[in-house]
């Protein structure tokens, strides 16, 4: 990536009768940025900010959010516009590549994806390591980890002929891993994918189809989780991608990176939410209840938290939750389900919690976790699968982000420092002296 720091200005510091001048560089979008590079080595002391609220932890061109406005772009286009009308492998394209492919790129790209999307025989036998009843989250962390026990062809990653592969690899891979998951858990043999089927529709038929009989993807309902995969494909630097960057940063095996962004991404407070916002859907269970699932969540000593709402950066309506919502409706009628007493709950709910005074005064609109569970769970995966979805999407962005750090001219290894304020120096007491 080259870098395009563009100087606008500078601000100063002042600490007593110190002052201190920083950059200011300006954004293509947002924020501008002090870069502070210099503040402990001109003032000895360091900036605090945990969880990272107003810190930018990198130079990226990949995605912009406008959390007041909602805004999503990815390289520039609008979240809305690719979903409606693109596809996975193409957006792919363009988040890994900067720009929209021509015909003769996309049908490239998608040819080198198509031709990486078996596993190594040898793979399968991480899965029997397993309980049945493990969750397939701990399966893909595990066996994505695994990944980096392979493929020593390509772990240089200085060269860009072997973090191509890797990428590539990594993003084919994914759909048959995830769907070997799903399998393990539900005790039926694995499905090979086929070459002659889109990335997603190979994911659905890898994940439903059975040796005994013929399937047959259907396509409006695969147009809709390919919908749904484009949505959940980058976010800028979210937890699961930092951890992706930060484990990065020290040279580790890309496959090894993208098994920490799982583990984090796991997290019921990040992409585990679209699996605790069905449970909690389900929970209520009932229109009359939502009343007392609203209190819980303004209850500062009740740790329950309304799945699916708030977001770090959204203070406005997530723009993939829009997209979401018209694409839980088009799955829902595509499958002739009219009344899904789930999708009652969770209008009713969004309508109560955007006119109550606590969601407002807080801006805590429904995110892109919202919506996603009733989808996927009509679309036939169960709910400890819409993680494992999640991840699989992700891992477009991971990796485009991942590559982005490497060739970024100005990466370091990520080295946070911290203020202390434990115990003074002290000197040891043996143990018949305390
Ligand atoms: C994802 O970062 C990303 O981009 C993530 C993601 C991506 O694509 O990578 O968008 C995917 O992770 C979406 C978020 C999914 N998580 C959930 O739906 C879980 C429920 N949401 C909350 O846990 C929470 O909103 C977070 C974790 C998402 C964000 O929390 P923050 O950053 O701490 O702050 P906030 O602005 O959301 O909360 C402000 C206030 C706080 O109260 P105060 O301390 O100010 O009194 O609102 C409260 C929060 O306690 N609050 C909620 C709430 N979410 C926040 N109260 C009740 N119900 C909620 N859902």
């Amino acid at each position: 990536m080259k870098s395009d720091l563009t100087k606008s200005g500078a601000i100063s510091l002042t600490n007593g009768d110190q002052s201190f001048e920083f950059p200011v560089f300006k954004a293509t979008h947002g924020p501008d940025v002090f870069d502070i590079r210099s503040l402990y080595r001109q003032t000895g002391a360091f900036t605090f900010d945990p969880g990272f609220t107003s810190t930018a932890s990198c130079e990226s061109k990949i995605t912009y959010i406008d959390g007041d406005e909602g805004v999503l772009l990815y390289r520039g286009y609008p979240i809305d516009q690719l979903a409606e009308r693109s596809n996975f492998i193409e957006v792919a394209y363009l988040l890994l590549n900067g720009e929209l492919p021509d015909r003769q790129q996309r049908e490239n790209f998608d040819h080198s994806i198509t031709m990486h999307t078996m596993v190594h025989e040898q793979l399968k036998n991480f899965y029997n390591g397993f309980r049945r009843d493990a969750h397939p989250m701990a399966i893909m962390v595990g066996v994505v980890g695994a990944l980096s026990a392979f493929y020593h062809d390509s772990t240089d990653i200085n060269d860009p002929k072997q973090r191509l592969v890797a990428s590539h690899r990594m993003i084919a891979k994914m759909p048959t891993i995830a769907a070997m998951a799903y399998k393990y858990s539900i005790g039926q043999a694995f499905v090979f994918p086929r070459n002659d089927l889109d990335y997603t529709s190979n994911f659905m038929r890898m994940c439903f189809a059975v040796q005994a009989e013929d399937y047959e993807v259907n396509k409006t309902l695969s147009d809709a989780l390919d919908k749904i995969f484009i949505l959940h494909m980058d976010h800028e630097q979210n937890a699961s991608t930092s951890t992706v960057r930060l484990a990065g940063s020290s040279g580790a095996n890309p496959f090894a990176c993208i098994a920490a962004g799982i583990a984090s991404l796991w997290g019921p407070a990040h992409g585990g939410a679209n699996e605790a916002a069905l449970n909690m859907l389900e929970e209520i269970g009932t229109v009359d209840r939502i009343p007392e699932y609203i209190r819980r969540a303004k209850d500062k000593d009740d740790p329950f938290r309304l799945m699916g709402f708030g977001h770090r950066v959204y203070k406005n309506y997530d723009p993939r939750a829009k997209v979401m919502r018209k694409a839980c409706h088009e799955v829902l009628d595509a499958l002739g389900v009219r009344e899904d007493p789930l999708l009652q709950v969770a209008m009713e709910l969004e309508r109560i919690a955007l006119e109550d005074e606590y969601f407002v005064e807080k801006r805590l609109y429904p995110n892109i976790d919202f919506y996603s569970g009733i989808t996927l769970r009509a679309l036939g995966f169960p709910t400890d699968m819409f993680t494992v979805l999640f991840a699989l999407a992700r891992t477009v962005g991971w990796i485009a982000q991942w590559s982005e750090m490497i060739e970024d001219p100005n990466q370091k290894i990520g080295r946070p420092r911290q203020i202390y304020t434990g115990a003074p120096r002290r000197d040891y007491i043996d143990i018949g002296e305390r």
